[in-house]
């Protein structure tokens, strides 16, 4: 027994803290979490690290200035070409709606070729997939582009990913496809 001094509130709340964090590191050891990316985190849970990523990457990429050729055909083909050989298998192309990776992963990765916000702030769409592709998103399956690719190769595929959610499956074919003087190494 812990003796507890009449009133004093202080001791009590100590002990309480004391008493949680060594339930919850008893919890860690337990081996009773289920870490199986099949079994699906509550509600509460979720929105918790949905707010911490949101939060996050928007005041991570609020500064970051996007170049004023966005549009270009140029960085368009590129990005195109870029985006079919190392993101597709994750994020799909117009005409697939599932793949392995979308039915797997916990989180599973968005389908980016449906997803459209033009009715949000260009600017700052630019600025958080450009963040996004560069750092990626901790513990989940989307990797960090930087390593081993430029921030241009970065910015052609944010704007690849402008037009992506308006192209047809053979739309999508001519633009993504690599001319053969225009192969790049990963
Ligand atoms: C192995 C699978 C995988 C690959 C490959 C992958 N991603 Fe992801 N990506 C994810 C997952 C999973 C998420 C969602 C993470 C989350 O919900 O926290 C994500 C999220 C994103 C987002 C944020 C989407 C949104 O609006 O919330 C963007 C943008 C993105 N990825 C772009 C790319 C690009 C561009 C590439 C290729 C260079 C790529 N990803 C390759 C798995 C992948």
């Amino acid at each position: 027994m812990i003796a507890i001094k009449k009133g004093s509130c202080f001791k009590r709340l100590l002990v309480m803290a004391g008493a949680a964090v060594i339930g919850g590191v008893a919890f860690l050891y337990s081996g009773l979490y289920s870490m199986g990316a099949d079994d699906p985190h509550y509600d509460v849970t979720t929105w918790a690290l949905e707010t911490l990523r949101e939060s996050s990457i928007v005041r991570a990429s609020q500064d970051i200035e996007v170049p004023s050729d966005l549009s270009s055909a140029e960085r368009l083909l590129k990005g195109g070409a870029d985006y079919n050989d190392m993101c597709a298998g994750c994020h799909l192309k117009p005409g697939k709606s599932q793949s392995d990776f979308t039915l797997g992963l916990y989180p599973s990765p968005p389908n980016l070729a449906v997803i459209s916000r033009l009715d949000e702030n260009e600017t700052s769409i630019d600025q958080r997939n450009f963040w996004i592709i560069k750092h990626g998103i901790k513990a989940s399956g989307m990797p960090a582009w930087a390593p081993g690719h430029d921030d241009t190769r970065i910015w052609n595929m944010v704007s690849f990913l402008k037009r992506l959610p308006d192209l047809t499956p053979a739309q999508y074919q001519i633009l993504t496809a690599r001319g053969k003087s225009d192969v790049v190494h990963h």
